[in-house]
């Protein structure tokens, strides 16, 4: 099946077009340089860079995927979570084409559409028709790590989703972000920092950071006490008399890089081994995949953590190629095609929403 992902939730255009599993194309126009200069996403400027944006980013990727707006056969849109007035841009724009082409409608959950990312490219022209999602058993345990959503989730089938934690405070991304704000590396702060903690000879055990576990039972994240940790190893501690930091070299910084690092990646391998040991208590039996996602997928030792944590288990590791980790429309194309492919439609009433669906 031939569908048009569009996807426009916070500060990346996006249009994509996927069949059978495959990415025919991937357009992404970022803002980033619209926001940088505000150190954060102005939400009204944001909307508008995307209503400018979408009709000519859809026509690219048309173009680039060597079809014809006339052969699209499903229209995929991420109507939540996000920034209201931007996922409504893309919502109107993804109606206006479904309804002119007389196509199906689907709107697909931006934080699933993270965890199907892996799937994309892994699909064999085969399974035509399924997404690739036939290619890998369930249950399997998700993890979806990017600057908005920190969370683990039971994954029963493509459209059988729920949550099992979530971060109480900050997500993975935003606290990587944050750190890398307050070792004054610049924008875009979690890639920068992940650069900073590979330079050779740097220490990841030079500092201890807290590693979040929230009690025993606990599938639920926190990055907030991390992020401290950090700040006042950098600016001392307050009120602390002999709490003057160390001097700012180039190695303490790359040490304190690494430290973060290590403690950042092993709050989230932690609560997936709890989650394993658990197993999928609603679904019986075991897990049968590890699904990872989210632009922290692209973090260097995130993903060698993860690639070990499975082979000690067992278990196969779907985690998105690098391009597809950070937002990207073809994951709302390819989640929407096995929508589609299972039957679901979506109305012209379907809404925009701030939040997840779960
Ligand atoms: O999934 P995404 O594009 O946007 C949301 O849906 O939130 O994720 C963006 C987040 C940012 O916080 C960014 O710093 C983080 O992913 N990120 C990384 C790396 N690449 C992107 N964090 C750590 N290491 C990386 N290599
Ligand atoms: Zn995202």
């Amino acid at each position: 099946m031939l569908v048009l992902g569009i996807e426009t939730s916070c500060d990346e255009t996006a249009a994509a077009v996927v069949r059978d599993g495959r990415v025919l194309s991937s357009v992404v126009a970022s803002q980033t340089e619209l926001h940088e200069q505000y150190g954060g996403v102005v939400p009204e400027l944001a909307s508008r860079a995307h209503l400018e944006r979408i009709m000519p980013i859809v026509s690219r990727a048309i173009a680039d995927a060597g079809v014809t707006l006339r052969e699209i056969e499903g229209v995929s849109v991420g109507n939540r979570p996000g920034l209201i007035g931007s996922l409504l841009v893309g919502v109107a724009a993804a109606k206006a084409l479904a309804w002119s082409l007389s196509v199906p409608l689907i709107g697909v959950d931006h934080v699933h559409a993270h965890l199907f990312a892996g799937m994309l490219g892994r699909a064999s022209s085969s399974n035509a028709g399924a997404g690739g999602a036939a290619s890998i058993e369930f249950p399997a345990l998700g993890l979806v790590v990017s600057g908005g959503h920190t969370s683990l989730y039971l994954v029963r089938s493509w459209t059988e989703l729920k949550r099992l934690g979530a971060t109480i405070d900050d997500a993975m991304g935003e606290a990587f972000d944050k750190a890398a704000v307050i070792l004054g590396l610049p924008f875009p702060g979690g890639p920068n920092l992940d650069v900073l903690a590979q330079t050779p000879g740097a220490d990841d055990r030079a500092v201890d950071l807290p590693v979040s576990r929230l009690g025993t039972e606990s599938l639920d994240f926190s990055f907030s006490g991390l992020k401290t940790a950090m700040l006042y190893e950098v600016r001392g501690v307050p009120g602390k008399l002999d709490g003057t930091p160390p001097a700012m070299t180039e190695a303490r910084r790359a040490d304190l890089a690494a430290s973060f690092q290590r403690a950042a990646v092993k709050a989230a391998i932690v609560k997936l081994e709890r989650a394993i040991e658990r197993g999928p208590r609603d679904a019986g039996g075991a897990y049968r995949a590890i699904i990872a996602g989210g632009g922290v997928t692209a973090n260097s030792r995130l993903r060698r953590e993860l690639a070990e944590l499975a082979k000690k288990r067992g278990l196969p590791l779907v985690i998105p190629a690098m391009s597809l980790c950070v937002d990207n429309a073809a994951m709302i194309a390819g989640l929407g095609e096995v929508k589609l492919a299972s039957g679901e439609r979506s109305g012209w009433e379907l809404a925009a929403a701030p939040t997840t669906g779960g």
